[in-house]
């Protein structure tokens, strides 16, 4: 399937873990339509590992879910989620196990793509763990792929090898519709940081069908559950929220949306980033003025209607100030024109910059401006 903007949802693993059910994916369900979530663009519900059986049924050789966690079945569970006007997801991987130690679909990639089909899955995230050695990695996302074009669904291929065997290079080659390029995330700071830091030598490589996937958000998490850490400050999580925006990121949220918190919530839905996000252009993410080793970096990407997104970044562990001037996204000082900008984060309007704008910011804090060339 070919996704043309970053999809947007929420998965498991973040918080539950191995401790999912039939009941807790339907509270989920209801959650993120109660709560606005759906609405704002968060459709998939996705579950990740641990929802199985340890072993396959020996008589079908398919995956069984795991009894005493989903006692009605998978197609239950998958037809509640779309009763509530969501897409269901659900969880492989293309080694012999999954990283939880469950089966998974190495050999076993057309059978298994045909039950998700029959469970009513929208989507698959396809990890990689027990990859027998003597099988080539991009081989086996070839061959997921081809299964899940062909199961008679159209389900969204989540790869999911973090990164390896130069995924970048190959992964759209593929039917992916999304790909995770970095290791798993943990409730800190410094783990989204490092994550997004990452991918500053592959912003080229997001491009609408097949979007670069940096991993589940944490915001909201607020240190509680399966990758728990340190956990992150408000501030924190609004510059995790804003870093994935600018990149154009998948959008999966990892907290318990049961029990989503206001200020989170706020932060989720809020309307200036996820236009940033969403926009139907998914242009590349580009450093519009570097400084303090990345750490204090103006990023910008150009969206649809002529307007630039733009990102103040203090990634350094104390106060400071990032900065740039408009030549460095292309206003030339001498062509008669001006930045108009809209705070993003609260749609008021930010002024003009002329010939340099420097923003102070707190520790782990950022600024994002939705900007306009107009004339001077
Ligand atoms: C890997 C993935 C995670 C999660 C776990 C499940 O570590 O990267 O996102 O799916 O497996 O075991």
């Amino acid at each position: 399937m070919f996704p043309k903007k970053p999809p947007m949802g929420f998965n498991t693993w973040n918080t539950f873990g191995e401790n999912i059910s039939d009941e807790m994916i339907r509270q989920t369900a209801d959650a993120m339509v109660e709560k606005g979530l759906r609405d704002a663009g968060y459709e998939y519900l996705v579950i990740d590992d641990c929802w199985s059986e340890k072993q396959r049924d020996p008589v079908t050789d398919k995956i069984v879910p795991l009894k005493s966690k989903f006692p009605n079945g998978m197609k239950a569970v998958s037809d509640y989620v779309h009763s509530k006007g969501l897409k269901f997801g659900m969880y492989s991987c293309a080694g012999v196990r999954t990283c939880a130690d469950y089966p998974g679909s190495y050999d076993h990639e057309f059978l298994d793509a045909k039950t998700f089909a029959e469970y009513g899955a929208d989507f698959l995230k396809y990890d990689f763990c027990y990859k027998p050695e003597h099988a080539d990695g991009p081989m086996l996302y070839r061959r997921i792929s081809m299964a899940l074009e062909n199961c008679g669904r159209d389900i969204l291929l989540s790869a999911c090898n973090w990164g390896c065997d130069d995924v970048h290079k190959w992964i759209r080659s593929t039917a992916a519709g999304m790909y995770r390029s970095t290791g798993d995330i943990f409730d800190s700071f410094v783990s989204f940081r490092d994550i997004f830091l990452s991918q500053l030598a592959h912003t080229d490589a997001n491009t609408p069908g097949c979007f670069n996937d940096i991993d589940m958000l944490t915001c909201g998490m607020r240190n509680f559950g399966n990758v728990a850490s340190t956990g992150c400050t408000d501030t924190e999580y609004r510059t995790e929220f804003a870093l994935w925006c600018m990149l154009g990121a998948p959008l999966m949220l990892g907290c318990d949306v049961r029990k989503i918190d206001d200020v989170t919530l706020k932060l989720v839905t809020n309307k200036g980033l996820l236009r940033i996000n969403q926009d139907g252009e998914c242009r590349s993410l580009f450093v519009a003025h570097e400084d303090c080793n990345n750490l204090r970096n103006v990023y910008a990407r150009l969206l649809s209607d002529h307007e630039i997104a733009l990102m103040f970044t203090n990634l350094c562990d104390d106060k400071g100030a990032a900065w740039f001037t408009p030549d460095c996204i292309g206003v030339t000082a001498n062509a008669g024109k001006v930045l108009q900008l809209t705070d993003a984060f609260t749609g008021e309007d930010a002024g003009i910059v002329k010939e340099y704008k420097r923003v102070e910011l707190d520790a782990h804090d950022c600024a994002v401006f939705i900007a306009k060339v107009v004339d001077a």
